[in-house]
């Protein structure tokens, strides 16, 4: 049986050059969210890795309602720096189901226990008119075919109507690296994540859509945990962002511990980014993922058959292992950088 590879698409770090130098190429993406504590890391780390272009953030309603997070982003941003990405509100609920949110462990705010700025403040991010499906579809149309990477961290939504909306999206867009689903473990349910059973419509919908799919699911974001040393690590750093990343870790962890049981709490969303500034750090195995759409007990489940050989001409893929201490050290120094700026 053949190993699992690094990485499972064309897509790369770097690129040869003509005189067979690796040339540095960022990879430019759209990161479809819903902060929550997880979803701000994500958004940090895109911001802060010279390896990524941030060309628009888009928000859909998941761990909290769509005005929440929305807002959340917004504010974000505003912390980070970040004023010049686009970022564009999106769907208020899953294609056929009724809204559930995860208060239990982001809070009602959908960011409790960090400080955001005010919305109302000077130079605060606005909000970009367009709403979010319309910007993903004018984004992927008007770069290059293969150029933009969708990296969604939150329920499919968006992602599953701009696809309706624009067919065309699925030959153009370079590959979906989304968190959500796993292989082995669930959350929401017992073998459901929360992103995959709240819109499983939607989920099914991306997953089978034939571009090139790897799913970051809780069997890689489990391993992604923000242990003490991580939290010491970010509380040595004397900038406001740093303050807030430990803000982050901190109710993030007291939520992963009171719902959850966990000691340190797993920090999902950014393991997408990882993969794209560092292939080397995650393991993916391509194998072929169907979501569970009518199951009595296992509605969301996304069922990966990771029987036999590697499939080698599969489009969709899993991430499997982690490397923890490289992926933490990808963190740290986007937040040293981000106080940097
Ligand atoms: C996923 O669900 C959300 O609560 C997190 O932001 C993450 O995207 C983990 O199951
Ligand atoms: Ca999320």
């Amino acid at each position: 049986m053949r190993g699992e590879s690094t990485h499972v698409t064309l897509s790369a770090a770097g690129g040869a050059a003509a005189d067979g130098s690796v040339a540095s190429m960022t990879r430019k993406i759209i990161l479809d969210c819903d902060p929550g504590h997880d979803d701000a890391v994500a958004l940090l780390l895109a911001h802060a890795n010279p390896e990524i272009e941030l060309l628009a953030v888009t928000t859909v309603g998941g761990n909290q309602t769509l005005d929440k997070v929305t807002r959340n982003a917004l504010g974000v941003l505003t912390l980070l720096g970040a004023t010049d990405v686009p970022v564009s509100a999106g769907c208020t609920r899953p294609l056929l189901r009724e809204v559930v949110v995860a208060a239990d462990i982001h809070g009602e705010s959908g960011l409790d226990g960090v400080d955001l700025p005010d919305p109302g403040s000077p130079g605060h991010v606005a909000l970009d008119g367009r709403h979010a499906v319309d910007a993903i579809i004018e984004t992927v149309m008007a770069h290059e075919p293969g150029e933009v990477t969708l990296v969604p961290t939150g329920p499919l939504t968006n992602i599953a109507l701009a696809l309706r909306k624009e067919p065309r999206i699925v030959e153009r867009v370079r590959e979906v690296v989304l968190m959500g689903g796993g292989y082995h473990a669930g959350n929401a349910s017992p073998v459901a994540e929360f992103n995959v059973i709240v819109d499983p419509e939607a989920a099914s919908i991306v997953i089978g859509a034939g571009w090139p799919v790897v799913m970051v699911g809780l069997d890689l974001t489990h391993q992604a945990l923000a242990t003490a040393d991580v939290a010491e690590r970010v509380a040595a750093i004397d900038s406001a962002p740093a303050r807030f990343v430990g803000q982050l870790i901190e109710a993030f962890g007291r939520a992963y511990l009171e719902v959850a049981g966990f000691d340190a709490p797993p920090v999902h969303d950014p393991c997408t980014l990882a993969y794209l500034i560092d292939p080397s750090l995650v393991r993916v195995r391509r194998a072929p993922i169907t979501v569970e759409l009518r199951g009595e007990f296992t509605t969301g489940m996304t069922v990966v058959d990771l029987r036999g050989d590697e499939p080698q001409e599969c489009p969709t893929a899993v991430a499997t292992t982690l490397d923890v201490d490289g992926f933490w050290d990808l963190v740290i120094d986007a937040v040293e950088r981000v106080g940097r700026s």
